[in-house]
């Protein structure tokens, strides 16, 4: 599914369940530490997806450790995103030369717990999810805002390394042709040289929200 979300240029991998033969390379284990099995599961499992993404564009495994507030560190010259959720696990990987940034996010394809979506959308979001919410109600509008933010997060951080937070940028969906557009709000402080905007795609299935952005080199 993610594959039809992002270009060609961007190698993608994804799991629905976590694959006995999964393993992490030494440094990922020390990274991770001692945690309970549901995040053990996950971390494992999307970094074997992400070593499958890797072997797409030709390159070996590589150990893939959080860090500067979370983000993976990516082999050099690599750009990539990962996410996952229950039931599901998903990589994104290009090489830098082609591609500038990355970011993928996928939740549970249900509506946001009571009081989240006032306090990750502006009031122009709201508005657009209630009328979305109306014209097309098989889609959880709310749930995808949230995933569309995160995922500009997933975006923007490797390119800047700076904090954004929900209300920094604005999200607009194009709710027939699967895309969305997210504006950067120019209050964010944003490093000199920082993107303004971001298009991305997004999918709605049964039980999954999924959505991506990708910027390629000179777009
Ligand atoms: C970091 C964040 C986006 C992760 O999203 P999530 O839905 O909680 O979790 P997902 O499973 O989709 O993604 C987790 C993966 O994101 C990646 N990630 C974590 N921090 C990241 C960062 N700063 N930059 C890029 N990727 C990051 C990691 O690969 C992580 O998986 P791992 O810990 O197994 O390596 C989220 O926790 C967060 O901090 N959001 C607040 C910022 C935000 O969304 N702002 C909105 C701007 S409009």
């Amino acid at each position: 599914m993610i594959e039809q979300l992002l270009p060609a240029a961007v190698a993608s991998d994804e799991l629905f369940h976590d694959p006995p033969e999964a393993e992490l390379l030494p440094e990922e284990r020390a990274a991770l530490g001692a945690v309970g099995r549901a995040r053990q599961e996950e971390f494992t499992s999307v970094r074997h997806a992400a070593r499958r993404a890797l072997s797409a564009l030709g390159l070996p495994p590589a150990p893939l450790v959080p860090g500067l507030r979370g983000a993976p560190s990516w082999p050099e010259a690599v750009v990539g995103s990962m996410t996952h959720c229950v039931g599901y696990r998903a990589a994104a990987v290009g090489l830098s030369s082609r591609v500038r940034t990355v970011g993928i996010d996928a939740e549970p394809h249900v509506a946001l717990p009571f009081g989240v979506l006032d306090r990750i959308a502006l009031p122009e979001e709201r508005g657009q999810v209630a009328e979305l919410a109306h014209l097309v109600p098989g889609v959880s509008w709310d749930r995808l805002l949230f995933s569309a933010k995160e995922t500009v997060y997933k975006a923007w951080f490797p390119l800047t390394r700076t904090w954004l937070g929900f209300h920094d940028a604005s999200i607009t969906f194009d709710a027939a042709g699967g895309g969305f557009h997210a504006r950067v709000l120019p209050t964010t402080g944003a490093p000199v040289g920082a993107p303004d905007c971001f298009k991305g795609r997004w999918l709605a299935t049964r039980s999954l929200l999924i959505t991506a952005i990708a910027v390629l080199e000179g777009d």
